[in-house]
């Protein structure tokens, strides 16, 4: 088996285990989203769907880049994207620079014909893009009919990865050029580790649509290079926290929220954060029918919508909450306001509701 497909089988392998996730948190426990009991709402008339890229999706969740490249990961690929058309979530698929090696593992990723309603999002890493003419670039989306591109930073991975590749220089400029030429937009992500708001400043700058700022919480890649013989230990933890870096990155442009979602109510406090979508690999790739999963989180996207009066996800972005714990901590030492978040309110009428770039603003 050529060296990249062996990586790829370890990766689904061992990231599928409870031992590859950090131990540190998210931050999601830090949120409260305040109780409202009194939501003059009716539950069954709330309204989960949202869109993302032209499409309507039932909730605004996706189902982050995982597998291809290899026999396994093409048929994680194709059960997840029958359960992505099925319960109407976004689908992001594994890097495809396996393609760029062997033609023929294009088969792994192509999977549009099982889910031909649902926002599908090609992926490749940032640190691989100088290697390569833009024609392939555009290849790797035109060939999927993928409606986006995923650019994966994996700078911490790639660091403790034993045949990891560490010159990210010149990388901002490999990807500015992407977005000028590409047919479609270009979302930038991290693997787990977390973006902030400045490197979030730079990417928007350069013509990039949507950030995944996938943070610390869920997922720990040095872990899993570790449990393949990574070299020099001491990153286990390492990673710029989830909501930390959501309300830093959404302060920029629109932002996906992702690493260590693992239910339908972190979904929600996401939403309500400032998040377009929420995102996860982990507890999709374990899953025996990812499609149960997906379904479990919407209703409880709905539940936590009528706990906090929200009929729509354009309110649920406005319901009042407080941010305390380390994420409060962080936010406020990044020189954020928390108080935006606990006056605001679902009600348009109400004259508290602050506009999005009020929002867990810079101060
Ligand atoms: C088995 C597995 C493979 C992954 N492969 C990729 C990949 O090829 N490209 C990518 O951008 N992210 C990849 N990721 C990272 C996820 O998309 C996500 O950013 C990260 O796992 C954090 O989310 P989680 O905590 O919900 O797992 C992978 C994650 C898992 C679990």
């Amino acid at each position: 088996m050529p060296s990249i497909s062996k990586r790829k089988e370890d990766h689904l392998r061992i990231a599928a285990k409870p031992n590859a996730q950090y131990s540190d948190p998210a931050g999601f426990d830090d949120v409260l989203l305040v109780h409202n009991a009194l939501p003059e709402v009716n539950l069954k008339s709330i309204d989960t769907s949202a869109k993302f890229l032209g499409k309507t999706l039932s909730a605004p969740i996706l189902i982050t880049g995982m597998s291809g490249g290899t026999d396994k990961g093409g048929a994680l690929n194709q059960k997840l994207a029958k359960a992505a058309e099925k319960s109407k979530v976004a689908l992001g698929l594994g890097s495809q620079r396996p393609m760029l090696k062997d033609a023929k593992t294009l088969a792994h990723y192509k999977v549009r014909s099982l889910c031909p309603s649902i926002p599908l999002i090609g992926n490749i890493g940032a640190v691989n893009l100088p290697e390569y003419p833009l024609e392939k670039i555009e290849w790797l989306v035109s060939s999927i009919e993928a409606d986006a591109l995923a650019i994966h930073l994996n700078p911490l991975q790639e660091a403790v990865q034993p045949e990891g590749d560490t010159n990210f220089q010149g990388v901002l400029r490999s990807i500015s050029k992407v977005c000028e030429k590409l047919s479609v937009p270009v979302i930038v992500k991290e693997t787990g580790a977390g973006i902030s708001g400045p490197v979030a400043q730079q990417l928007f700058e350069s013509g990039v649509k949507f950030i995944d700022c996938s943070g610390r919480g869920g997922t720990s890649w040095s872990k899993v290079e570790y449990a393949r013989g990574g070299r020099l230990p001491g990153f286990e933890e390492w990673g710029y926290p989830t909501l930390p870096a959501l309300v830093e990155c959404s302060s920029f442009g629109p932002t996906i929220c992702s690493g260590g979602v693992r239910s339908g109510v972190d979904a929600a406090k996401a939403i309500a954060m400032g998040a377009q979508l929420a995102g996860a690999a982990w507890p999709f790739l374990g899953a025996a029918d990812p499609s149960l999963v997906a379904a479990q989180w919407r209703e409880q996207i709905r539940t936590s919508m009528f706990l906090c009066g929200a009929k729509n996800i354009e309110q649920m972005r406005n319901a009042p909450l407080i941010v305390g714990g380390r994420t409060s901590e962080i936010l406020n030492a990044r020189g954020f306001d928390m108080r935006v978040y606990s006056s605001r309110s679902v009600s348009p009428s109400a004259a508290s509701t602050p506009s999005p770039s009020e929002r867990g603003h810079y101060l």
